[in-house]
């Protein structure tokens, strides 16, 4: 095989939820770098400024304001964008404030995180799985949570949030092997504790690497799984936490 750089994204178009989030964005930033020719953007949230920004380097952009835990919206998203060579599902929710021992709200929140990150995720992965193995190519990148892989680093961080990532992981092993022999590849990153948009829940002192990720540093191995550089992986969750969980 010749060695050309192969993370390159050149010619590719790319789907990004969660896009207006911190890793998203970074993301979209990040295969904007490596060449690529056109993203379809989708987050709840405006994105407005990340489509100015990347349009500005020269990339050509649609933007899609939808709540992805609907299945629609995911009908509706994958139909509009058309042939893809490749999605990151960055969307998600990880809300802190309600008690799971006490809170009457508690359960009704379990519901909103399960549909937001666990079956988001899937109905999107059911209208791309089609179109790309229609194709018979494809790379798709889920983005878990090394909560999903050994329960958490915060103590405020919910269970609700841990099994939805549990349940990403999963879900990224059983669609891995449905969807390789169509020329799909199907993986994953599990992050570590990533400065958030939102807020950082995070005490930094208490990581190998004395401090927390910032979302460039998820956003460029999601791109590589998106790249040609990464076609033989499939089933894969990438451990990217600064040495917080190994194993
Ligand atoms: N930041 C971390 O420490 C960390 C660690 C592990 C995993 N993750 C995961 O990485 C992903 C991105 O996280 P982030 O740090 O960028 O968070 P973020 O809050 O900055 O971004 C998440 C984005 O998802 C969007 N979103 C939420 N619900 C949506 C819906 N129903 N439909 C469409 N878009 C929706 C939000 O509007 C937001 O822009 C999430 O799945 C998160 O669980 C984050």
């Amino acid at each position: 095989m010749p060695l050309n750089n192969a993370i390159d994204l050149t010619g590719r178009r790319i789907l990004l939820t969660g896009a207006a989030g911190g890793i998203g964005a970074a993301t979209a930033r990040a295969c904007a770098t490596l060449g690529v020719k056109e993203l379809v953007l989708a987050d709840t949230g405006s994105l407005d400024q990340i489509s100015d920004e990347l349009r500005g380097q020269g990339v050509t952009v649609t933007a899609h304001q939808c709540d992805l835990s609907q299945r629609r919206d995911n009908a509706e998203l994958v139909a509009a964008a058309g042939d893809l060579d490749a999605a990151v599902a960055c969307a998600g929710i990880c809300p802190l404030e309600e008690d799971w021992l006490d809170d009457p709200e508690w359960d009704e929140v379990f519901h909103r995180v399960m549909d937001v990150n666990l079956l988001g995720p899937i109905h999107l992965c059911r209208e791309l799985l089609p179109v790309m193995a229609a194709r018979g190519a494809g790379q798709i990148v889920l983005i878990g949570s090394i909560g999903g892989r050994m329960g958490g680093t915060s103590p405020i961080v919910q269970p609700h949030y841990i099994a939805s990532k549990g349940g990403v992981h999963a879900f990224i092993w059983w669609l891995a092997q449905r969807a390789a022999p169509q020329g799909v590849l199907v993986n994953g990153i599990a992050p570590g504790p990533i400065a958030m948009t939102a807020t950082t829940i995070y005490p930094k002192d208490r990581y190998p690497l004395g401090r927390i990720g910032e979302p460039e540093e998820i956003a460029w191995p999601a791109a590589f799984l998106c790249s040609p550089a990464a076609s033989y992986f499939s089933g894969s969750i990438l451990d990217v936490n600064g040495g917080l969980f190994v194993g």
